[in-house]
């Protein structure tokens, strides 16, 4: 029973996968909305692919949140990864220290035995605080860091969750609802069709900057569903990890 449910799964990612587009599917039993233990298995699931693509000393670019740091809840000693580098994708993005993408990077190195750089940037940046942060010399050093990383790690939320969770202003949310945003990822807004509504002003990867780069997207749940999908419309990562009961939900997508 378990290797047909295995088989299943596998179809079902090379379903997905020719769906989105996405060259590499993986999905999970369960449905992470519900239950704790499948965000548990996503994190495992794609700490299997970081290790699997990570070659020694690259630069491991990760975001934060909930999923991204049960994947580092997963992460174990090995050789390759101990000779890399991880470092947050971008700055401050108003979440809670715990799921911050610095917090999840220092202990991906801690439990893989890499190293770690930071990046100090405040949640809220004016247009010349940002101007004049990527001059200092500090944070120009470790930008670079981030712009050469091979590996980009990151999560996918509901767009008006996301806001909620970062207590944006009730203008803001309004505005996200107006213009049907349905995605967030990177810091970034999205409609359905993939289209960039808004960019948080922060420093670190920009999106056009993924060229090149391994991404590994990772998120799961039903309620994700059509955050999954419009961010593949966006741009196809190279890798989605997910669960069945979004990946089953997303195949109904057109
Ligand atoms: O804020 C960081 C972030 O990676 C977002 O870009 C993404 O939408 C969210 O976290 C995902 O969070 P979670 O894994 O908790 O659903």
């Amino acid at each position: 029973e378990v290797v047909s449910e295995l088989l299943g799964l596998s179809q079902l990612g090379d379903r997905l996968s020719a769906h989105l587009g996405v060259a590499t599917v993986i999905v999970v039993a369960g449905n992470s909305d519900e239950e704790e233990w499948v965000k548990q298995e996503l994190g495992r699931a794609c700490m299997k692919e970081i290790q699997a693509i990570a070659k020694a000393n690259d630069v491991l670019a990760v975001m934060g949140g909930t999923t991204l740091a049960a994947v580092a809840n997963m992460a174990e000693r090995n050789e390759t990864l101990a000779s890399t580098i991880f470092v947050p994708a971008r700055g401050g993005l108003g979440e809670k220290v715990e799921i911050q993408a610095n917090t999840i990077s220092a202990e991906f190195a801690r439990r893989t035995g890499a190293a770690y750089r930071l990046l100090h940037v405040p949640d809220q940046l004016s247009e010349d605080a940002y101007h004049s942060l990527v001059l200092e010399p500090t944070v120009k050093d470790i930008l670079e860091v981030i712009k050469s990383s091979a590996v980009v790690i990151h999560g996918i939320g509901d767009a008006q969750r996301m806001a909620t969770r970062r207590h944006s202003k009730d203008l803001f949310i309004e505005t996200l609802e107006r213009e049907e945003a349905v995605a967030e990822a990177f810091g970034y807004y999205f409609d359905a069709a993939g289209k960039i509504i808004y960019k948080q002003r922060t420093i670190g990867l920009q999106l056009n900057e993924l060229e090149g780069k391994h991404v590994i997207s990772v998120a799961g749940g039903k309620s994700k569903a059509n955050a999954i999908h419009a961010f593949m419309k966006h741009r196809p990562s190279d890798v989605l990890v997910t669960d069945e009961a979004a990946a089953k939900e997303l195949l109904q997508h057109k």
